[in-house]
């Protein structure tokens, strides 16, 4: 028998709230909490944007969460033939549609330069056992990474190997599987964050970290900044492209669905915050590496760590393959809804649609792999092509998608959809959530998209 969530006709459910618990948290924590949040706090400045980014995940993503699951409990299909169901139900115009076919792209785009880091992450595997690190200052662990940004076979060879390991799985329809080992393997990766953290708060300047992450200095804040955290609000959360919805497709009816999306968001806010409080305090204690050095801060500064450990080669190991396995599980995330259309809609078989998409993100993935190598020099406005579709997919489509998600079930579908869907939930707790829905998150969404954008691209020109 194929995956659980292969089987688009009769439309199984997860056994229980749980197992949606762990799927959902599986796509949601990736690289997103190890690599990106920790990069762009300390591009961003650190405290203020921390705090931006906490408030977003709790007014923004967190409402927008529980209406992209009910979304998709309610439709029970691939997010874009959902939204076409929902939409010509309640006798609406094929625009919002569009939901859906965003969705669709933009997963295609994330998957794209996704791959490629989770590809150093592939790399480093091998150099940790090998004793590559082994005592390295911040300088001799900066030049490795330099010599693999160079090196562009070897980029592309660990880019797709990851790719073809995602596309594998779909194929197989062993997400289930996957989603099997992520269960024992999740809590192993959360516990070794700890031990690092642990480590960092002995051996590094744990204070600083400290001070950086959480105190808020408001003037380094700006409007690209906001519209920054607000876009990382719902990459992390795996919003805005469908992937939430896809899974909601499988949740049983009668769960609670508030209770859910609140258990997940804590889990993957937890899982960035340690991932910082484990990389600033090592940062701080050398000089040598800045905070606000970029998409490299975590290759470049944990490889110290784990050179300087007692056993860390094993540790370091261990690090890097959890970190390849939680991207694994996002990885699948990011496709299966594409993958799902087209075997819905466009009669193609799982193995086709998956060879087709994986090979379109995987060409896009390698303008990501030269954007760190030849193509450096070549800059739209401040962005790297790498940079463009970082910016293209998490400031623009998905904060737009959100909003969408927010007018289409806060203003548009008819109140009895989600009265009906979300019957079970505390009262006061629902009447909140349509509230805010309806009156905090357009405006918004909405105004941190223009001011974000205006602000960007005065900046850059
Ligand atoms: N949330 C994942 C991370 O933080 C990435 C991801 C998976 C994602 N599915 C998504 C991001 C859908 C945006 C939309 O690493």
């Amino acid at each position: 028998m194929s995956s659980i969530l292969s089987q688009t006709q009769s439309y199984p459910t997860w056994s229980s709230r749980w197992v949606f618990i762990m799927a959902a948290t599986g796509s949601a924590v990736g690289l997103g909490n190890i690599w990106k949040f920790p990069y762009i706090t300390g591009e961003n400045g650190g405290g203020a944007f921390v705090l931006v980014y906490l408030v977003c995940i709790l007014l923004l993503g967190i409402p927008v969460m529980v209406a992209e699951v009910m979304l998709g409990r309610r439709g029970r299909q691939s997010p874009i033939s959902t939204m076409r169901q929902l939409t010509s139900e309640a006798g609406l115009h094929g625009f919002w549609n569009s939901i859906g076919w965003l969705g669709v792209i933009a997963g295609l785009f994330i998957l794209s330069f996704y791959s490629v880091i989770a590809g150093w992450a592939l790399a480093y595997i091998p150099e940790m056992g090998k004793g590559t690190f082994q005592g390295v200052d911040p300088i001799e662990s900066q030049l490795f990474f330099d010599t693999l940004l160079a090196d562009k076979a070897r980029l592309i060879g660990w880019q797709s190997l990851f790719m073809l390991m995602t596309v594998g799985v779909v194929t197989c329809g062993v997400v289930r599987g996957l989603g099997a080992a992520v269960r024992i393997l999740m809590p192993l990766l959360f516990v070794l964050l700890l031990a690092m953290l642990v480590f960092a708060y002995r051996e590094g300047d744990f204070a600083a970290a400290i001070k950086f992450l959480f105190w808020p200095d408001f003037s380094a804040l700006t409007g690209r900044s906001i519209l920054e955290a607000l876009g990382h609000s719902f990459f992390t959360l795996s919003l805005g492209m469908g992937s939430i919805m896809a899974y909601g497709a499988y949740m049983p009816v009668g769960t609670s669905i508030g209770k859910t999306v609140l258990t997940i968001a804590l889990l993957d806010v937890v899982v960035a915050l340690m991932a910082g409080m484990a990389i600033f305090p090592i940062v701080f204690a050398h000089p040598g590496i800045n905070p606000a050095a970029g998409p490299e801060l975590l290759f470049v500064s944990l490889p110290v760590v784990f050179g300087a450990m007692p056993g860390g080669l094993a540790v370091g190991m261990l690090f890097f393959i959890l970190v390849t396995i939680a991207a694994w599980s996002s990885a699948i995330s990011l496709i299966e809804p594409a993958v799902a259309w087209l075997i819905e809609k466009r009669g193609f078989n799982r193995f086709t649609a998956n060879i087709v998409l994986g090979f379109i993100a995987w060409t896009l993935g390698i303008g990501t792999v030269l954007s760190f190598n030849d193509w450096a020099g070549f800059t739209l406005g401040d962005f790297t092509f790498f940079g463009a579709m970082d910016f293209l997919t998490s400031r623009i489509m998905l904060p737009l998608t959100g909003l969408f998600v927010a007018i289409f079930v806060g203003w548009v579908m008819p109140r009895a959809t989600p009265q009906s869907e979300l019957d079970g939930e505390d009262s006061l707790m629902f009447s909140l959530w349509l509230w805010v829905l309806r009156y905090i998150c357009p405006p918004a969404i909405g105004v941190v998209l223009l001011v974000g954008l205006y602000d960007t691209f005065t900046a850059a020109g």
